[in-house]
């Protein structure tokens, strides 16, 4: 089935650097990395394509100078890109005027970034009603929905303090709150948990997806960490050098990554939570009883006890409670503690020398 799509961009770019659209034409719109390096260009976004669906949470990943910030505020333009096409609900992006970005950021998009970016002097309630105050809503209704806002958060009787008098992670709430006020459709967030300490930051997440299930937003998300990315995540984007390398879902990332670069990230992801039955199985031509089957969409992590617990191997059952494979104990050692290969192959190592 077709998802709906709500941002989509066609061959973007964004070269930093004297005059990009004439280099990028020059080198008919490939250039090379000696290419760019000669003439002294970035390209902070090397030809990047893809979709975000309606409703997802796309989470964005690279390392740093990647080129995930500028790729991000492309889609608002907030960075005006040096080509390529970008559609907002259909929309060309690139066509629109000022006035309609101006519009459309207004009101249909919201953004977090790292640095909390609070204004000092205002309360919290004046901090998250900003926006609708910009938007020349009057007082009573633009606070009404701040305190509304500031609720959601969980910061309900601190809407007069100053974010001084905050904790990290009660500022980020307030961006958030801020962020949400106008009821954007499309929610940018540029590693917005990045500056708190693990547990916070943990709390965040949870608090996230919580609001992510009341609000059902489309959310673009970007983050350095993997583990971040495997707990919010429907699909994964892995940016390097301006290029999005690879994107899809968390599971699809640790079984099947593009190239080096991305198993590099991938390498320390909790696999059991990730990995599907489905995945995991040997697939069987319906010769197999359902009996005993656990459904294929499992991850390995919820049915490891019991496949470990049973002798034979289990069966695996599609959509419609038919068998479809088996799921064995080698398997699921092998995803849950990194496999019998690799015991065997160390137990091959200390034998070797008394051979
Ligand atoms: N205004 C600018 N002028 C020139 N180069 C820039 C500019 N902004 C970004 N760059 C370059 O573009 C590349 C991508 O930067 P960007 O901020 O998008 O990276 P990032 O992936 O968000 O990194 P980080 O994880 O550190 O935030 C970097 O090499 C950066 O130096
Ligand atoms: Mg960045």
């Amino acid at each position: 089935m077709e998802r709906p799509v709500k941002i989509a961009c066609h061959n973007l770019w964004k070269i930093f650097g004297p005059k990009p659209t004439e280099f990028l034409a020059r080198h008919d719109r490939a250039p090379s990395a000696a290419d760019l390096t000669a003439g002294g260009y970035i390209a902070a976004v090397h030809d990047v394509s893809f979709e975000v669906f309606t409703g997802e949470i796309l989470i964005i990943m690279g390392l740093s100078g990647s080129g995930k910030s500028t790729l991000v505020r492309c889609l608002s333009r907030l960075i005006e890109p040096t080509e390529g096409q970008i559609l907002f609900e259909g929309q060309d992006l690139l066509q629109a005027s000022e006035t309609d970005l101006i519009e459309l950021r207004r009101h249909k998009m919201g953004m977090v970034f790292q640095h909390f970016g609070l204004l000092p002097h205002r309360t919290v309630l004046d901090n998250v009603a900003f926006p609708l105050e910009v938007q020349g809503i009057s007082r009573p209704r633009r606070e009404e929905r701040a305190r509304e806002m500031v609720r959601l958060v969980g910061l309900d009787g601190r809407e007069e303090y100053y974010p001084r008098e905050l904790s990290g992670g009660q500022q980020q709430r307030v961006g958030i709150a801020r962020s949400l006020a106008v009821e954007p459709e499309v929610w940018f967030l540029d590693e917005p948990f990045s500056a708190l300490d693990p547990l916070i930051r943990r709390e965040m997440q949870d608090e996230f997806l919580r609001l992510q299930r009341l609000l059902k937003k489309t959310i673009v998300f970007i983050t350095h960490d993997f583990a971040e990315a495997t707990r919010l995540a429907d699909r994964i984007g892995i940016m390097k050098d301006g290029a999005l390398i690879q994107l899809c879902s968390p599971e699809e990332m640790i079984t099947r990554p593009a190239d080096a670069y991305v198993a590099e990230f991938t390498k320390d992801a909790p696999r059991a939570k990730l990995i599907s039955a489905r995945t995991a199985m040997t697939p069987a031509g319906g010769l197999v009883s359902a009996e005993g089957g656990v459904p294929a969409s499992a991850k390995v992590e919820e049915i490891a006890a019991y496949v470990l617990g049973r002798a034979e191997p289990v069966p695996v059952l599609g959509d419609a409670g038919e068998p479809i494979g088996v799921l064995g104990r080698d398997a699921v050692v092998e995803i849950v503690f990194g496999g019998p290969r690799s015991l065997e192959s160390e137990k091959g190592r200390g034998e070797r020398p008394t051979l």
